[in-house]
């Protein structure tokens, strides 16, 4: 596949008023938000609860890409239609998460280092048969007391690059994803600063692996105080730092940027980047979109629990959640919205 057809391809996944909708929980992951609501951790859960997801009628109004974890870009709706069949009759795309998950850096305690190099080109070639059309690979940064070293961030800016050029040889866009954890007391400033140490040196390393930035979307974090840092900020502030740190360190060549929501609740997760195209859409030079997983999943999944009589009001609310967030994307997204969720009354 060409340079041409991969920027074709990300400049669709961040489309007019689209983003994409992370449902690329790895097994454990989705377990554990499963056992937080008493629903059982097993292979047919996990498989109805991405079914209610892919088929929820008119996701592909709001959404252009569902990013998809190897179990499930295996698995089918129950009458025995592939996901990726039913993702792409809905006019979606799929994508397929690639990293095998972040693990205790050696030397660096506390910080953590992602793998999944090793045999991944033979593994994209077969998400690329299997009708991917885009990857995701996740590093994380934490922030702390003398954290994070600049050995973690090469180290993960390093692995991200390599991965991103991987994908775009596989004819993938590569999603590039450097989250600075929300966790810890840090201010909006010191999360600013790391932000951007982290955005620059991922862009010098994905130029070093000469990955073309045309044919990429960044997925980085919002610029925000730490969870128990004692002065939260308020959403313009969170707009205009986010905004500032990127528009310092992400190429203009970079089609679109699609923000993580990091573990914000779905109404901040709107609101935030509601402001961020209000107040900056004349300036932006990419995109400004969203590829949340828990800002659009989780009324959803509250509601759903593993019961079948509960799929349509999931449904509705997941519905409800996408089409907040594509309002935000215009610059369009009003608090008000949330009162029209008719899905939340079971
Ligand atoms: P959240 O939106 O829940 O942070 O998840 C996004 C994601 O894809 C994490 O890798």
């Amino acid at each position: 596949m060409g340079a041409q057809e991969l920027i074709a391809t990300a400049k669709a996944l961040v489309a007019s008023d689209k983003g994409l909708l992370a449902m690329d929980e790895s097994n454990s992951t989705c377990n554990k938000r499963f056992a937080r609501l008493g629903i059982p951790e097993t292979e047919e859960a996990r498989r109805s609860y991405r079914e209610l997801i892919v088929t929820t009628p008119g996701l592909g109004e709001f959404i252009s890409g569902v990013i998809l974890y190897d179990e499930t870009i295996r698995q089918s709706r129950k009458d025995g239609t592939p996901f990726v069949k039913v993702i792409t009759d809905a006019g979606i795309m799929p994508g397929i998460k690639v990293d095998t998950g972040a693990k205790d850096m050696a030397s660096h305690p506390g910080e953590k280092i992602t793998e999944g190099l090793d045999g991944l080109r033979a593994r994209l070639a077969e998400y690329s048969q299997m009708g991917a059309r885009f990857a995701k690979w996740r590093a994380v940064i934490t922030i702390g007391d003398a954290i994070p070293s600049r050995g973690c961030i090469e180290a993960n800016s390093h692995a991200l690059a390599r991965y991103a050029a991987l994908s775009q040889e596989a004819g993938l866009v590569p999603i590039v994803e450097p989250e600075v954890l929300m966790d810890g007391e840090h201010t909006l400033e010191r999360c600013c600063e790391v932000t951007e140490e982290v955005l620059r040196t991922v862009f010098n390393q994905l130029h070093t692996q000469r990955v073309t930035l045309e044919g990429m979307i960044l997925k980085p974090n919002m610029v925000l105080p730490g969870l128990t840092c004692p002065r939260q900020a308020a959403v313009d502030e969170v707009a205009d730092a986010t905004v500032r740190c990127l528009l310092r360190a992400v190429p203009a060549a970079v089609p679109g940027i699609a923000f993580l929501s990091g573990g914000q609740t779905g109404e901040l997760a709107s609101a935030r980047l509601n402001a961020m195209n209000v107040r900056f859409k004349s300036r932006l030079p990419w995109a400004l979109a969203f590829s949340f997983a828990r800002a659009i999943q989780q009324p959803a999944l509250e509601i759903w629990q593993g019961e079948g009589a509960h799929v349509l009001a999931a449904q509705k609310a997941l519905y409800h959640r996408a089409r907040c967030n594509s309002a935000a994307r215009l610059g369009q997204y009003r608090t008000e919205m949330e009162n029209n969720v008719d899905s939340r009354v079971i």
